[in-house]
């Protein structure tokens, strides 16, 4: 059995607070940190940018893991990768030219990975799966934590998992995970959750145990 790892969303922490917040998390057993930039277009919210980044990065022991639901991507690549992206992943409807892109990521040093909104299918990556480090299944509409999980990825993740088949790419769900949720990835053939409420709910940086409650429950 692979082992999963638990990328807690920054989305839902205290955003006056982030330093602290990361220590929290990262002290709590979380393995990577989950940041979800925004841009008003391709989703309906406004987040973070590369300077955000920048100033977190110091903070963040484990991995960056940028989450862009952005469009267009390209001219921003390499302000996230300075910023200090270790993983940059770009939506697949994002724009016409996602080899293109992904390319870029890596270029700039940066695993690469690659997005799915719940109604995309699989056709798209099929031919990028040789440029591709992490495929990140969307089991809610990008835009805003606290959604509920759609169910119908479940399906998506098992045949995402099959043809990944011995291929050494990560399978990251985000949306909606909780201890109900959670398993029914792993069995699916995920390896990375992010998770927003779920780790932040109930706790704080004054009150850092909760978070490790909620990870392990996850
Ligand atoms: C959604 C973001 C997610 C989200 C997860 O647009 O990409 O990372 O914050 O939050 P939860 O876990 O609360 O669904
Ligand atoms: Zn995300």
């Amino acid at each position: 059995t692979r082992s999963i790892k638990i990328a807690p969303s920054i989305l839902s922490a205290d955003f006056a607070n982030f330093g602290a917040e990361i220590q929290a998390i990262e002290d709590q057993g979380c393995d990577w940190v989950h940041v979800d930039v925004m841009d008003g277009h391709f989703v309906p919210n406004l987040t973070f940018g590369p300077p955000l980044c920048a100033a977190i990065r110091p903070h963040i022991k484990t991995v960056m893991d940028v989450h862009l639901m952005i469009a267009p991507v390209d001219p921003y690549i390499d302000a996230f990768a300075q910023a200090g992206a270790d993983v940059l992943t770009a939506h697949l409807e994002a724009g016409p030219h996602t080899h293109r892109t992904l390319q870029a990521i890596r270029g700039a040093g940066c695993k690469a990975g690659l997005a799915l909104n719940p109604g995309t299918g699989l056709d798209g990556v099929e031919n990028l799966l040789d440029m591709i480090d992490l495929v990140c299944v969307m089991t809610v509409n990008p835009g805003f934590g606290g959604q509920k999980f759609i169910h119908s990825q479940i399906d998506k993740v098992k045949r995402l998992r099959a043809m990944i088949g011995d291929r050494p790419i990560h399978i990251e769900i985000d949306g909606g995970i909780t201890p109900e949720t959670a398993p029914l990835m792993a069995a699916a053939g995920a390896d990375v959750l992010v998770a927003g409420s779920a780790v932040f709910k109930g706790g704080s940086v004054d009150n850092p145990g909760v978070y490790g409650e909620n990870i392990r429950s996850i």
